[in-house]
């Protein structure tokens, strides 16, 4: 019989990655979305109409009723808690709703794996996140973070995140379930919402290249991250679920680069090549040849405490899981401009 995985939050990024993933293994795939999405609601038909092998459940991760139903009624062998309120700046102005969904919303996946008698049997996956680190660690400064880090959050998004790692390690040190953390550092491709600072690169230059867009305005040029694929995060996530024992992982590349540098990386892609002039908040960024100006800071994106550097240490998930990366840096920014181009040109 085919295994049956769970996935909350299919429609984000992570989710119709890991989805597709799981099809092409051989598992009945349930997604969760949030509830009250009709058949014929555009959200609820544009997941359909990517991914048809989906059956989709409604369900909100706020809600303890509809997950308990769901999970008696699909029990699944996997569960995957992508869902989330997962955007860094936005949880400043909902810290309330993101310690809700993001932080408690974990809890009541696992009560409800609980409450439906299933702690034995189902396996489940924590979205963990490398903004629970913020920042350096600086025991280990030049080697980046491994799962014994020592946690300082900086945001209400890595504070709630904070709480649901260690509410699922408490209930695999309870409950002997078998649930793992997957710390993951940023990943990002095709999928990601333009609402994160690559994506919105990458959809601004393919905009300019083609004239539908004159510039682009962003915040903090000097946070550096460690970007990788999020293809390739995903099959992190499922080898963590088929290791005899639960534990936690850094999925990470081990490299570092500013936002700067990924705006300098994505123009070249269009042979553009920026120059840096002024300072702070006056600094722009203009095409070395004509002069023109395309990138210039705007004060809105800044976040009221930043996360200066991520960089993850990925050795124990390469040893013990045999993951590997299949895109770079340079691989990443081309992979989603040349996507950008091919739909803005459509
Ligand atoms: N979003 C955004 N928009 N970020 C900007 C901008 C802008 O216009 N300008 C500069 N930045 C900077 C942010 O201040 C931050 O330092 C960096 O770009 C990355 O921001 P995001 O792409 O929004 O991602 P994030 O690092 O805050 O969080 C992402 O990665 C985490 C893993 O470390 C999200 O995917 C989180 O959900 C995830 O947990």
């Amino acid at each position: 019989m085919a295994k049956k995985a769970l996935i909350t939050g299919v429609a984000g990024q992570d989710g119709g990655h890991l989805a597709k993933l799981l099809y092409d293994k051989g598992y009945e795939v349930y997604g969760v979305i949030r509830g009250q999405l009709e058949s014929s609601h555009p959200r609820y038909k544009a997941v359909k109409s990517e991914m048809p092998f989906l059956n989709l459940v409604m369900a909100d991760l706020t809600d303890l009723a509809a997950l308990t139903r769901a999970m008696q009624e699909i029990r699944p062998d996997e569960v995957y808690n992508l869902a989330a309120i997962s955007h860094v700046g936005y949880s400043f102005r909902d810290p309330i709703l993101t310690a809700e969904v993001t932080g408690k919303g974990v809890l009541n996946v696992l009560e409800a794996i609980r409450l439906s008698g299933l702690e034995k049997s189902t396996r489940f996956y924590q979205a963990s996140t490398s903004e629970m680190f913020g920042g350096l660690d600086y025991n280990r400064p030049n080697k980046g973070y491994a799962e014994d880090a020592v946690f300082h959050p900086r945001s209400p998004y890595g504070v709630a995140k904070l709480y649901g790692h260690w509410i699922t390690k408490n209930y695999r040190e309870s409950y002997g379930m078998h649930a793992s953390c997957g710390i993951l550092f940023n990943h990002e491709g095709e999928r990601r919402g333009p609402e994160f600072v690559t994506r919105k690169i990458s959809k601004a230059v393919a905009r300019i290249k083609l004239g539908l867009q004159e510039g682009i305005e962003l915040g903090n040029l000097d946070s550096k991250r460690d970007w990788g694929y999020a293809g390739d995060y995903v099959d992190g996530m499922w080898r963590m679920l088929q290791q005899d024992e639960p534990g936690d992982y850094v999925l990470a590349t081990g490299e570092t680069h500013t936002i700067r540098e990924f705006c300098e990386v994505a123009f070249q892609e269009i042979d553009v090549e920026i120059e840096w002039q002024g300072e702070g908040e006056s600094e722009v960024g203009v095409d070395k040849n004509s002069g023109r100006m395309l990138i210039k800071i705007n004060p809105d994106f800044f976040r009221p405490a930043e996360v200066d550097i991520l960089l993850g240490d990925p050795t124990k998930a390469e040893k013990v899981l045999g993951w590997e990366r299949k895109v770079d840096f340079g691989g990443l920014v081309k992979l989603m401009v040349e996507n950008d181009l091919k739909l803005e040109a459509l």
